[in-house]
């Protein structure tokens, strides 16, 4: 028996985990800390209400013999795709197929499994710094080479850089890749693209045959009616582009679990459908997400869903521009904040993001994501979240200030 040796390569833990462990030995060895945690992207708010009463209307349901459901649909219920199509998707003039939309519990899942249905052959692309997700599902699978400790970097992965100098979007690689990983707005950078820029990925995933998996899991966050809430936005993309999006962060599934995937028909390489190969996938790999959760998400799309969810997401986009600028009144150099929850911020000169991590939270009990955790060219940074609850971003400031 031979294990998959690729899991020895792995540099260390998952990077939320990592921080996990480090928090929680803090805190059994000060267990008078008062913690706020900005780290990893988890929301605090409370389910909105629309959400909890139709998720409690459904588990009701489920107990009367007319209502109880069994196993759900593999490409998840039409109640929910329909509304997907419907307000995400139609109803801003894109074209999406009902048989198009595959529900999931939760963007993580796809963003690692997607990589599945392409050759282990795959030159894979990944923006650095980036979501660790997209790297450790390729190095697990084979598709990274090895972990170059030097250099922080897998050999096998092409790195696209994205610096203040570029504004945090990157560019063409030198060497061509097969698979392109996108995220807009961007986790960790809190940075945007421009529909220009975007429609460049997607005539050059065109051009090169490539294919873009981009992530929109924050489209909620954005503001700013110029910039692309879906790649399908741009011309072309319906043959090159698969889009993820998920409900933990416009609506606060994180704990519920619920997202989906657009696979669009058009998508043909090799002659064979994408699309047919995902929902090969999914009813392999995956046996769906309950009736429950599913009719929970619906709720979503319904207007008093739609009123109270941009509440939240107002709430915590108020949240990260308050700490771009009290971080910025403090001196820092910051980015991101304005049409993302996230916010980027330059670690003092002279210190690395891991130091500027435990002093953090040695000195000021703040908990932030280290830069460099999301890949070498986030050396020198440090991520902290609007998710957190509003007097707790306050004090936390404070502290920071102070400190
Ligand atoms: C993050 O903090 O980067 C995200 O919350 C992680 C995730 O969505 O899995």
């Amino acid at each position: 028996m031979k294990i998959n040796e690729n899991y020895l390569k792995m540099p260390g833990s998952y990077l939320f985990a990592t921080i996990g462990r480090k928090v929680k030995a803090y805190q059994a060895a000060n267990p008078d800390a008062g913690i706020i945690r900005l780290g990893i992207g988890d929301v605090t708010l409370p389910l909105a209400p629309a959400i909890v009463e139709e998720m409690s209307r459904a588990s009701l349901e489920m107990g009367t013999p007319e209502g109880f459901h069994g196993y759900p649909d593999y490409e998840g219920y039409e109640f929910l795709r329909s509304a997907i199509r419907d307000h995400d998707y139609v109803g801003r003039g894109l074209e999406v197929g009902l048989d198009e939309i595959f529900v999931n519990d939760g963007a993580k899942c796809d963003s690692a499994d997607l990589s599945d249905i392409f050759s282990r052959d795959c030159k894979v692309a990944v923006c650095d710094p980036v979501y660790p997700v997209y790297v450790s599902s390729n190095a697990l699978a084979g598709r990274a080479g090895d972990y170059i400790e030097e250099k922080e970097r897998w050999s096998g992965l092409i790195y696209l850089p994205c610096t203040e100098g570029n504004g945090f979007v990157p560019e063409f690689p030198e060497e061509t890749p097969d698979l392109i990983y996108l995220c807009f707005p961007n986790n960790p950078t809190g940075g945007t693209i421009t529909k220009e820029q975007l429609q460049g990925w997607v005539d050059y995933a065109n051009r090169k045959d490539a294919v873009i998996i981009f992530d929109a899991a924050y489209e909620a966050y954005i503001s700013d009616p110029s910039l692309p809430r879906s790649i399908y936005e741009c011309e072309g993309a319906r043959t090159c582009a698969i889009e993820m999006r998920s409900f933990s962060k416009n609506a606060g599934f994180t704990g519920v679990r619920l997202g989906f995937t657009i696979v669009p028909k058009d998508l043909v390489r090799d002659g064979v459908s994408l699309n047919k190969l995902w929902l090969s996938h999914q009813e392999n790999k995956f046996n769906g997400v309950s009736y429950t959760i599913q009719r929970a998400g619906a709720a979503v799309y319904t207007p008093e869903g739609q009123r109270q969810t941009a509440e939240q997401v107002a709430y915590y986009m108020n949240n990260a521009r308050t700490i771009r600028q009290g971080l910025t009144d403090a001196g820092y150099k910051v980015f991101g904040g304005e049409n993302a929850p996230y916010v980027w911020l330059q670690v003092p000169a002279g210190m690395t993001s891991w130091e500027f991590f435990d002093q953090l939270l040695e000195r000021a009990n703040v908990v932030g994501t280290p830069g460099s955790g999301f890949g070498p060219m986030g050396e020198g940074y440090f991520r902290l979240t609007g998710f957190g609850t509003y007097e707790n971003t306050l004090a936390a400031l404070e502290r920071i200030r102070k400190m």
